[in-house]
């Protein structure tokens, strides 16, 4: 049997320390699959006291995530700490410059600096594998690079942030207001310290980045991502959305489009038969496809400690069998810059709004949007609640652009109680 292939754990929470645990239970397991056995040299926290309910005590201890990321005996820095900048990047940058293979899981540094970091790594015959900071448990970075390899991808589609699913599906189990269930999220430990990350689409925001690089050939382009979060979602919507045959999800939609490529994390209506629809909880899915392989859909736990470890050590076992993908399943220097697209494929339109009790006040609404070109598939009133009835439309396919433009106009008929609620309905 080949050398060991030693890691240098820096991290040692919830991911870190899945990460010792599958070393340690699957010792014999991962060696006969790699073919060498994989063993730990160091490891890294930022307290040595704190009990982590495994043993440690046969790892090296280092404080400075930088110093062991440049240790003679490891030849993977497993980086596993968090934070787009900080000690993550600089840790990682060492581990570069002394020509080790990386494994991450944090999407947010991927996300903001994976393009220098993967050029850097592969200049020096080196790669950064980060199939745990997308989707978790579900190995879909490695269906991208891999198994989808000869396809030319046309979309990819998912629910990548649990903590959204597990709000939107509770609030519409439980008929719970958006702010009751937020708490209860909280209490369970569900959202980030910076929970903004969390339903402001910014994580999910992230991994679908990280995606669209892989599967479009193109720089990552996170800064070029319309976003939008699911704070401002109600329980009418979510009521209203069902009554129509859709559940609402935080859907993460990326596709190139003659006009360049698109990128997009908002709340969008799915049908509530389609796979998307029924996903409920903190589960993650994506949508992959292709020209030939057709439309995949690969679906598990986005978050948690088994199923986080599971990807980390998925991305060790492939470094131990001497197999390196590129990062981002293309050199990084040969990914295209890419010229980004604001929402211009057309798609249908739910819109809710509150009719003033005013004879004509629907008529006002129809015309403003048979002006903006927008035709009308559906459209419900509700009973009214004094002075205001709630309607509900549902559009045909039309651009997000003409959708704006009509709702600013609404704001002239005086008819309308408040703003008007927009949201797309993608196509799955
Ligand atoms: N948790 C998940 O389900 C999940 C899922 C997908 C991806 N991820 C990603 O995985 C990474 C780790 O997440 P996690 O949930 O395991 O985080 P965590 O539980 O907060 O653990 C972070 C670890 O990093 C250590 N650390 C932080 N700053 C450090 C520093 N300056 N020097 C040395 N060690 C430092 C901490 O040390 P102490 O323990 O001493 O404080 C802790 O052990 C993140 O990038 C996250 O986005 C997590």
């Amino acid at each position: 049997m080949s050398e060991p292939l030693r890691l240098g754990i820096a991290g040692l929470g919830t991911v870190g320390i899945g990460v010792v645990k599958i070393v340690q239970r699957h010792a014999r397991l991962l060696a006969r699959r790699a073919g060498r056995d994989i063993s730990i040299s160091a490891v890294c926290a930022r307290s040595r006291d704190k009990d982590r309910g495994v043993r440690l005590g046969d790892y090296v201890w280092e404080d400075d995530p930088v110093a062991l990321a440049k240790r003679d005996d490891v030849d993977v820095f497993v980086e596993l700490m968090g934070g787009a900048d900080g000690p993550a990047k600089a840790a990682t940058e060492a581990a570069i410059a002394s020509g080790k293979d990386v494994v991450t899981a944090n999407k947010a540094m991927m996300a903001h600096h994976g393009q220098a970091l993967a050029i850097a790594a592969e200049a020096q015959g080196h790669v950064i594998r980060f199939e745990a900071a997308v989707a978790g448990g579900i190995p879909v970075v490695k269906a991208l690079c891999e198994g989808l390899a000869g396809n030319e991808i046309s979309r990819v589609m998912g629910v990548l942030n649990g903590t959204c699913n597990y709000i939107l599906t509770r609030m519409q189990a439980e008929g719970l207001s958006y702010g009751e269930v937020f708490k209860a999220a909280d209490e369970l430990g569900y959202l980030e310290a910076d929970p903004n990350l969390d339903v402001g689409g910014i994580d999910a925001g992230h991994k679908l980045a990280l995606l669209a690089a892989i599967a479009f050939g193109t720089q990552v382009a996170f800064e070029a991502m319309e976003l939008e979060g699911i704070e401002r979602i109600t329980i009418e919507d979510i009521e209203l959305a069902a009554d129509m045959g859709f559940r609402i999800k935080l859907l993460c939609v990326a596709q190139m489009t003659g006009r360049g490529l698109e990128q997009r994390t908002s709340p969008c209506l799915v049908p509530a038969s389609s796979p998307l629809g029924q996903l409920e909880n903190a589960t993650n899915m994506v949508v992959l496809e292709g020209d030939s392989v057709g439309q995949i859909v690969l679906r598990g736990a986005g978050a948690g400690q088994g199923p986080t470890a599971s990807a980390v050590m998925g991305d060790i076992v492939d470094l131990a069998r001497g197999f390196r993908v590129s990062t981002f399943g293309q050199p990084a220097a040969s990914l295209a810059k890419p010229n980004p697209a604001s929402s211009s494929v057309p798609a249908p339109y739910y819109l809710r709004m509150s009719l003033q009790d005013k004879p004509g006040a629907l008529a006002k609404i129809a015309t403003v949007l048979g002006d903006a070109g927008i035709s009308i598939d559906r459209m419900r009133q509700y009973r009214h609640v004094d002075p205001t009835a709630p309607v509900l439309i549902v559009t045909h396919k039309t651009s997000g652009s003409a959708l704006r433009d009509a709702v600013a106009a609404m704001a002239g008929t005086n008819v309308l109680a408040g703003e008007p609620v927009a949201i797309r309905i993608e196509a799955v």
